[in-house]
Order: structure tokens, then sequence, then C-alpha cells
């Protein structure tokens, strides 16, 4: 069998080469820029209103605002934030999509972005009998667990070379337990606890599937 050179054993070296050159070079870039993923924290949140009333209009009328810590712990990676989106959910019910408007910016290496994130409104969500009772449950201890996600539309930049703009697949999740206010008539806010900060999940948002050129 071993009789030199088969026809084919060209194309299978070629081949077996081109693999070995393309894992090298992923290799040195990945050693060149060695990639980091961002770290999103919900650092402060204030809810002010979270009404539903099962039994009138099945309307959630919903008052929070966030701030939204971006951290780019990087020394070699930049990052453009095109857009940046919050999807808030209560018992798995997506209830309010913001695009916050602050102008697209560029995140440098080893900084720290502050986003704010203003959600209110009102959403008609049909609640089932188990959502009701979790809203019941966390109405009477004055707490709400509120999932957000966030949905990005990024694209880095590895030295002098910056990828396309490209939309991660996965959406960051934090999932925050948000303490009511309530407004005294003296107009001090007060709840039964105090927010936590809250680091959000990692999803590979700059190592994201390139689409080529
Ligand atoms: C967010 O940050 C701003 C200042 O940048 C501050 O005025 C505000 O109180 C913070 N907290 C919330 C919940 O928005
Ligand atoms: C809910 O809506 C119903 C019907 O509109 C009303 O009778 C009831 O008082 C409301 N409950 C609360 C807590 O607002
Ligand atoms: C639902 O009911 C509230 C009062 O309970 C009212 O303010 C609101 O406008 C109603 N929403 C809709 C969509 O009918
Ligand atoms: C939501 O809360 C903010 C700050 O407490 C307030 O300025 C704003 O008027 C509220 N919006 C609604 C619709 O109640
Ligand atoms: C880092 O962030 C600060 C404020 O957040 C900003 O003033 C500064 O220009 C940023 N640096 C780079 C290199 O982007
Ligand atoms: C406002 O009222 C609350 C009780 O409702 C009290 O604890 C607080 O000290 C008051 N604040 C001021 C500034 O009077």
């Amino acid at each position: 069998m071993a009789r030199g050179c088969h026809p084919c054993t060209s194309c299978v070296c070629t081949l077996y080469g081109a693999m070995v050159i393309f894992a090298l070079s992923f290799l040195i870039f990945w050693l060149i820029f060695l990639p980091q993923e961002l770290k999103f924290t919900v650092t402060d949140a204030s809810l002010t209103r979270f009404d539903y009333n099962s039994t009138g209009n099945n309307t959630l009328f919903y008052n929070m605002s966030l701030n939204i810590t971006i951290r780019n712990p990087n020394k070699k990676v930049g990052v453009y934030f095109n857009r940046i989106q919050t999807l808030s959910h209560f018992a798995k019910k997506r209830f309010s999509m913001v695009t916050l408007t602050s102008p697209p910016f560029y995140q440098g290496h080893k900084n720290t972005t502050v986003v704010g994130a203003a959600i209110e409104g009102q959403q008609l969500l049909l609640f089932k009998k188990k959502d009701v009772d979790k809203y019941d449950r966390e109405t009477s201890a004055g707490i709400y667990s509120i999932e957000i996600k966030l949905a990005l539309r990024v694209k880095a930049r590895y030295g002098k070379f910056k990828t396309r703009y490209y939309k991660p697949a996965e959406k960051i999740s934090c999932k925050l337990k948000l303490p009511l206010l309530h407004k005294s008539i003296n107009g001090t806010a007060s709840s039964a606890a105090q927010f936590h900060p809250t680091r959000c999940g990692n999803v590979y948002v700059i190592i994201a599937k390139y689409d080529g050129a």
C-alpha cells in the first residue's frame, strides 16, 4: 500500500497543510490579542412602578431606570457599540423593548462606560395563574424578579483591523431583584430592600462568529 505517490496524496497533503496553517494563524492571532469578553453589570437600578391588575385589563404599568456598566478588560481589543437594546421580562414574558438612544460609541482598551436606560410604559400581558401567583408573592415581598436581556450590535477592533458590525447570536442576560421604591408624602423614596449590583451573564461578544470580509 505505502508505495509512494498515490495520485491523491498530494492533495491530501495540501489540505492538511492548509488546515495546519489556518490553526497556527488562529493561535498566533489569539496569542497576540488575548481577547477577553466584555463584562456587563447593572450597577444601579430604581423601580418606581410595577402594577399589574389581573382582574382588570391585564395591563402592566412599569417604570424603572438602570445604570448598565460595560467594562472592556482587553489590552488590545476595542469595541464599537452601534446599538444596545434592553428587553425586559417578568415571568419569562417580555413587556418592554427599549433601544438606548445614546449615540454609537467606541470603547477603548481597559475602559469602563456607564449607559443609562429609562424603561417605562404599559403593556398588555396575559399572565397564567402561576404568573399571577408569582406577581402577588413578589408584590407582598416588595421585590420583583425582572430579567433584562441586552441585544447588541457591535464591531471589534483588533489593532488596525476592524470587523464588520454583527449581532452576537446570544443575548446577555441580567437577572435582577428589583425592590419597588415607594414615594412617601414628604418626597423621600424608600423600599423594603436595597438593590445589589448584579453581574450579567457572559456571552461571546467580541469573538463572535465573523462572517468574512
Ligand atoms: C445612574 O447614573 C446617573 C448618573 O450618571 C445617576 O444620576 C442616577 O441616579 C443613576 N441611577 C439610576 C438608577 O439611574
Ligand atoms: C383591578 O381592576 C378591577 C376592574 O377594573 C377593579 O375593580 C379593581 O379594584 C382593580 N384592583 C386594583 C388593585 O387596582
Ligand atoms: C387599564 O386600566 C387602567 C386603570 O386601571 C387605565 O389607566 C388604563 O388606561 C387601562 N389600559 C387600557 C389599555 O385600557
Ligand atoms: C417614571 O419615573 C421617573 C423618575 O421617577 C419620572 O420622572 C417619570 O415621570 C415616570 N414616568 C411615568 C410614566 O410615570
Ligand atoms: C475611556 O473612558 C473615558 C470616560 O469613560 C473617556 O473619557 C476616555 O476617552 C476613554 N478612553 C479611551 C481610550 O477610549
Ligand atoms: C419622610 O417620611 C419618612 C416616613 O414616612 C421618614 O422616615 C423620613 O425621615 C421623612 N424624611 C424627611 C426628610 O422628613
